[in-house]
């Protein structure tokens, strides 16, 4: 860490894609008061998170992070909470089980609520307004007094942040993400699908497993690790005054932390070297990522490992790569080398989903199944030619049903889209789309190992 940072020394630099708040008085009233709420994570469990992403890095376990787009304040049910953690632990058994490795699970969750935008405002029939930056900011309503920046927002995501990972902690402390439990994470909308049939059977050789286990004396009291009660948040640190209020030094290691989530990403609009979110997040102690998409240079990408990895630690820094499943093959393998050459530790993973974005003809953005699955394809191939690791994978996805992005096994068209379009920002995986991913990600991951 430079020894020149501070938790202020961002403030003197450029932060691209923040809000107008315009009224400054009430905004910096609402920092003050989160600045003294208590932190939402502790530095344990981020150190513990960091560790076990430092193992996937090498090769010894592997990243599923995975959520909404944009969480919103309307979606905040303990259903769709539980929903989202089924899928994320139903995916991580299926690789867990098929490529026998541990699964570092990681929500786009509890704190999700910021968004970066190609354009500041958004027109509709010659009139002109902010445009919606996220629960966090506005609201998505296409009127004048929706889109206006509210600072009072900033108070509901920390608490909807708060209540969302006491359940999350519920869920996994009290029992419901033993391993025991892997057949009640099959919802019944995908249980008879192939995809579901194939999970339960591999939800009943776990019951085997675990019933002999249970006969030479392990069991989930006495081994801990049968329980996966290790379930991690992440957001994008977008919002530079509420990720700065949440900033915490841990007592004991005197170590700064941003205590909104445990790890955090900068996104590929915000990752300026000399910019304020690269500057703030460099003297943090979270694991860090950065999405890198194809505009990226060599040269901006070295100098990014240097300023927020300066120690070179494993588990620190994770370069989500984000190309689109035209330009990864192009733009990936020689990145990859430069960053190898360059002894710089990193764990690669690859977001599948936001350079394949489009507008459908109905009008939906939405993505293929079948492009998300190229990107991945190529991903795992050339970190197979380079001989670096495939460490992990980045999804928007939900545990509903939703009909977002198109194809996958139930083939979801065009003309479906409109059936149970429901994102607030980019179209998610539903939940049988998903659990297709995680049985095709495992034959990948397979066949790299
Ligand atoms: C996102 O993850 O929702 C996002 C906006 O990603 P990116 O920065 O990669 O475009
Ligand atoms: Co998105």
């Amino acid at each position: 860490m430079a020894n020149t940072w501070t938790p202020e020394t961002w403030r003197s630099l450029i932060a691209a894609q923040q809000p107008d708040w315009d009224n400054t008085e009430q905004y910096n009233k609402v920092i003050h008061e989160i600045a003294h709420y208590p932190p939402l994570v502790f530095a344990g469990e981020v150190q513990s998170l960091k560790q076990q992403l430092a193992e996937a890095a090498n090769g010894k376990g592997f990243l599923i992070q995975g959520g909404d787009c944009a969480e919103t304040f309307d979606e905040f049910r303990a259903d769709t909470i539980r929903d989202k953690l089924k899928i994320l632990l139903q995916m991580s058994v299926v690789l867990t089980y098929g490529a026998s490795c541990n699964v570092v699970k990681v929500g786009r969750i509890a704190g999700q609520f910021a968004k970066p935008r190609s354009s500041n405002s958004e027109t509709r029939e010659n009139i002109v307004l902010p445009s919606y930056r996220g629960d966090a900011v506005n609201d998505i309503k296409f009127t004048e007094k929706s889109r206006n920046p509210n600072p009072k927002r900033l108070l509901r995501v920390y608490h909807q942040s708060a209540a969302t990972l006491n359940l999350l902690r519920a869920f996994t402390m009290g029992g419901f993400a033993d391993l025991s439990k892997a057949h009640i994470w099959n919802q019944e909308f995908i249980a008879n699908s192939p995809q579901g049939q194939r999970y339960e059977e591999i939800a009943n050789r776990i019951d085997d497993a675990l019933t002999f286990m249970e006969a030479v004396g392990i069991n989930p009291e006495t081994h801990p690790a049968l329980k996966l009660t290790e379930f991690f948040t992440s957001h994008e640190a977008l919002l530079l005054g509420y990720e700065h209020a949440m900033t915490r030094r841990d007592s004991i290691t005197e170590k700064w932390y941003t205590c909104s989530g445990h790890f955090l990403w900068i996104g590929d609009r915000t990752r300026q070297q000399d910019g304020a979110h690269v500057e703030f997040l460099s003297g943090v102690n979270n694991p860090i990522g950065i999405k890198i998409g194809p505009s990226i240079t060599e040269e901006e990408l070295l100098a990014l490992c240097d300023k927020l990895n300066p120690n070179n630690e494993w588990g620190r820094l994770t370069l989500i790569s984000r190309m689109g499943a035209d330009k990864i093959r192009k733009i990936l393998p020689s990145i990859i080398r430069k960053v190898k050459e360059n002894g710089k530790r990193v764990l690669w993973v690859c977001d599948p989903m936001h350079a394949n974005t489009y507008k459908s003809k109905s009008g939906y953005k939405t993505r293929h199944f079948d492009t998300i699955l190229e990107e991945l394809e190529h991903f795992f191939a050339i970190h197979k030619a380079e001989g670096t690791v495939p460490g992990g994978v980045h999804f928007e996805l939900t545990g509903d049903n939703v009909t977002e992005c198109l194809g996958g096994a139930r083939e979801i068209d065009d003309t479906d889209l409109g059936i149970k379009y429901e994102t607030a920002c980019d179209p998610r995986l539903n939940n049988e789309q998903s659990l297709e991913l995680a049985f095709l990600v495992t034959d990948l991951l397979r066949g790299n190992r």
